[in-house]
C-alpha cells in the first residue's frame, strides 16, 4: 500500500508535450481509474510512473517520496500491460516464480508466494501447464499473478482486458475488483472504457488531450461533472446536449419552449449548453399539456430498458425507460425535461449550474 502523488507532471517528446502538467493526489489503497479517448495520455502517464518513461518536468511521489530518478525496478511497482507476453517455454509456476528467481528471493518464499497467488487467482490447477494449453482469460490471470506474487506497494493495469472477449471481460472485471478488496494495494488502472471506469473505480480520472479533466468518485463526476466533457463521456446512452439561451425564469430552448429552472446568472445573449441524462426524461401521450411535441424517429429493445430516439424542435433526444413497451416510431409524443435533472453548460464548455437531482443531494 502506498499513496501516489503527481506535482505539475510534463512530458515532452522532442519540442513535442503530451502532458501538459498534470496534478493528482491518489490515496493508498484506492482503486483509481485512468479513462479518455485514445491518444489522450493514459499509457504514457503510467508509464512514467512505473520509470518506464522519463519526466520532463515536475514530480512524481510513491509513499511520499520522490521517484524521479529512481529505477523502474526499485520503484515497488508491478505493471500488467495489455499483451502479457507469457514465456511460451515455461510453466504457469515458472512464468509465476521467474521475476522473483531474478530478484534472488529465497525458494522457499518464491513457493509461498506463488501457491498463494494461484490460490488466490484461481489457477492452482493449471501450474503445470504451459501458455499454449490455456484460454485467453486464464492466460491474462497468469499475467496478473505474475504482478500479484511481487507484492508491490502499486499495481500498474493497461487495459490489460482488452483483448478478451465481452463475456471474459466481465468475469475478469470483477474478479480483479475482488482482488483490490482482498490486497488493498493502490491500483493504477487504465481504460478507454467508461463502462469499466464507472464499475471498478474508487477514484475516476477523466483525461483528454493531455489534461486532467475532472476526478473524483465514479457518481461523483457521473452526476456533477464539470464540464462538457466529462458530461459526454461518462454514460451511455451520452447525455443529451441542447442549445439554449438564458429566459425570464429559465432557458428558452431552440423550439422556442421555456424551462422553468433557477435563473442561470449571466446575459441573455449567453449561449449555453443545456445537458440532461437519457434516463432522466419521461414520455408523456401527444395530447399530454405538458412537456416538448416531438416525433419517434428510432426505438431500440435491449430487453430489460428501451432507447427511444425523438426528433423535436429543440434538436434529438435519447430517452432511456426500462421495460419493453414505450412507443413506435413514427408515434408522435411528448418529452417531458425535469429541470431539477438539468445541468448548464457555459460558453467555455464549464458547468455553471449542476443538476440537483442524484445521490449526494437525494
Ligand atoms: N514515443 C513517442 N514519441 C512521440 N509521441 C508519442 C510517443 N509516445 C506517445 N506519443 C504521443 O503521446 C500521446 C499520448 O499517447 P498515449 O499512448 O499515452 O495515449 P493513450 O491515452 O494511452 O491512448 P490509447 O488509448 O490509444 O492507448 C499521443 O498523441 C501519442 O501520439
Ligand atoms: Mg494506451
Amino acid at each position: 500500500m502506498a499513496t501516489l502523488e503527481l506535482e505539475r507532471l510534463v512530458k515532452r517528446y522532442g519540442t513535442v508535450e503530451v502532458i501538459h502538467g498534470v496534478d493528482l493526489a491518489v490515496p493508498s489503497g484506492a482503486f483509481c481509474v485512468f479513462v479518455g479517448p485514445s491518444g489522450c495520455g493514459k499509457s504514457t502517464l503510467l508509464r512514467m510512473i512505473a520509470g518506464l518513461e522519463t519526466v520532463s518536468a515536475g514530480e512524481i511521489r510513491i509513499a511520499g517520496r520522490r521517484v524521479n530518478e529512481l529505477p523502474a525496478a526499485r520503484r515497488g511497482l508491478a505493471m500488467v500491460f495489455q499483451s502479457y507476453a507469457l514465456y511460451p517455454h515455461m510453466t504457469v509456476r515458472q512464468n509465476l516464480a521467474f521475476g522473483l528467481e531474478n530478484l534472488g528471493t529465497p525458494r522457499a518464499e518464491i513457493a509461498r508466494r506463488v501457491a498463494e497467488a494461484a490460490r488466490m487467482l484461481r489457477i492452482e490447477e493449471l501450474l503445470d501447464r504451459r501458455p499454449k494449453a490455456l484460454s485467453g482469460g486464464q492466460r491474462q490471470r497468469v499475467a496478473i499473478g505474475r504482478a500479484v506474487v511481487r507484492e508491490p506497494a502499486i499495481f500498474l493495469f493497461d487495459e490489460p482486458l482488452s483483448n478478451l472477449d465481452a463475456e471474459l471481460r466481465v468475469q475478469m472485471r470483477i474478479e480483479l475488483k475482488a482482488l483490490h478488496e482482498r490486497l488493498g494495494n493502490t491500483m493504477i488502472y487504465v481504460t478507454h472504457d467508461q463502462v469499466e471506469a464507472m464499475t471498478m473505480a474508487d477514484l475516476i480520472v477523466v483525461l483528454s488531450k493531455g489534461r486532467i479533466e475532472q476526478a473524483g468518485p465514479p457518481l461523483e463526476l457521473y452526476h456533477r461533472p464539470a464540464n462538457l466533457f466529462v458530461a459526454g463521456f461518462l454514460g451511455s446512452p451520452k447525455m443529451n446536449f441542447l442549445p439554449v439561451r438564458p429566459a425570464e425564469g429559465g432557458v428558452r430552448l431552440a423550439s422556442g419552449d421555456r424551462l422553468a429552472m433557477p435563473e442561470p446568472a449571466l446575459g441573455t445573449e449567453a449561449e449555453l449548453t443545456l445537458g440532461v441524462r437519457p434516463e432522466h426524461l419521461a414520455l408523456a401521450p401527444a395530447e399530454a399539456g405538458a412537456g416538448l411535441a416531438g416525433r419517434v424517429r428510432l426505438v431500440e429493445h435491449l430487453g430489460a430498458e428501451v432507447h427511444l430516439h425523438v426528433e423535436t424542435g429543440a434538436g434529438t433526444l435519447t430517452l432511456r425507460t426500462p421495460g419493453e413497451w414505450a412507443a413506435a416510431a413514427g408515434d408522435r409524443v411528448r418529452v417531458v425535461i425535469p429541470p431539477e435533472a438539468c445541468h448548464l453548460f457555459g460558453p467555455d464548455g464549464r458547468v455553471v449550474r449542476s443538476a440537483c437531482r442524484g445521490p449526494q443531494r437525494g
